[in-house]
Formats: structure tokens, sequence, C-alpha cells
């Protein structure tokens, strides 16, 4: 992922997520230097992911399929790149918070030998106040 893929990440972002990341954020990331990707077809971009990793732990801090490529196996093929990824910069565990309401994910990734490991109340902002987060782990090695 580069700053100019922005606009067309944004265009994803705004149509898959209920309280979508800034711009902002995305840019912040790509100066932060954490593996940001983006998956391309014809040179349109199908899917994302960010993950920071450090000190033998990755984050998975964002994974988006667009909304017409959503269900055909995407989102499964993205989070095994980022797993391997993740285990190129040498880390051992791969985290992830995810909506408790996100079924759709959470089954992705118990599908793919991620453990919950834990809950954070109120992490996400939600049309009626917060929701909670489940806090999901695996192991990489
Ligand atoms: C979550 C997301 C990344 C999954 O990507 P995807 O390409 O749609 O998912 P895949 O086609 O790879 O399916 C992987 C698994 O997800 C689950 N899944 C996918 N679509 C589903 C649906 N409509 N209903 C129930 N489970 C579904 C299934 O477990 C599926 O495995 P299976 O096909 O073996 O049953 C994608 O839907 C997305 O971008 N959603 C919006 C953003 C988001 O929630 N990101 C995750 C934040 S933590």
């Amino acid at each position: 992922m580069t700053e100019a893929d922005l606009k067309d990440v944004m265009l994803i972002e705004e149509q898959i997520y209920p309280h979508p990341w800034s711009r902002k954020i995305f840019r912040d990331c790509l100066r932060t230097g954490y593996e940001c990707r983006v998956y391309e077809a014809a040179e349109d971009i199908l899917a994302y992911s960010v993950m920071s990793a450090a000190a033998g732990e990755a984050h998975l801090l964002n994974l988006g399929v667009h909304p017409q490529q959503q269900g055909k196996g995407l989102g499964r093929l993205v989070l095994q790149q980022v797993m391997q990824h993740a285990r190129e910069k040498s880390a051992d565990t791969l985290f992830l918070e995810v909506r408790i309401s996100n079924h759709i994910a959470r089954r992705l990734y118990e599908a793919e030998g991620f453990n919950e490991i834990g809950q954070r109340f109120g992490y996400y902002p939600a049309e009626n106040g917060r929701e909670d987060a489940l806090v999901f782990a695996r192991s990489l090695l």
C-alpha cells in the first residue's frame, strides 16, 4: 500500500465499516512503517491489510475486502498472507481485536486457528455508545 492507494482504500473502508478508519490513520500506519498491503487484480484493489510486528508479536490492525468481493475466499487468503508476513518478521504470535457482533470475521478467525484470549470492554465506538472487542491470538510457530 502506498499513499497513492489511499483514495481507493478509503472507498472500500467507508463501505465495509460502520466506523471506518480515517485517511490519516492509514497515512500514519504507512509512515510508521507498518506492514500495509493491498491485494490487486488488474490494478483494482480488492482487499487490504495492516499489520504491525515488533518484539516477536504481530498485531493485525485492519483487514478489509471490497464489498463485491466478499465471501469468495479472499479474506481467508489475505489472512494467511498476513500470517506469513508476520513469520517473516520473526513474530511467533499474531493478535487481533474484533467486534463482538462481527460474526463473519469471528468465524474466519476461528476457522484459521485463532483462539479467543480476552475481551476489551467498550473498545469500539458504536451506534448506541460503545461495543466490546474480543481479543484473538494465534501461534505462528
Ligand atoms: C471479514 C472479511 C475480511 C472476510 O473476508 P471474506 O473474503 O468475505 O471471507 P472469505 O470468503 O474468505 O470467507 C472466510 C470465512 O469467513 C466466514 N464467512 C464469510 N462470509 C460469510 C457469511 N456471509 N456468513 C457467515 N460466515 C461467513 C466463513 O467462516 C468463511 O469460511 P468458509 O467459506 O469456509 O465457511 C470481509 O467480509 C470484510 O472485509 N468484512 C468487513 C470488514 C471486517 O469486518 N473486517 C474484519 C475486522 S476484524
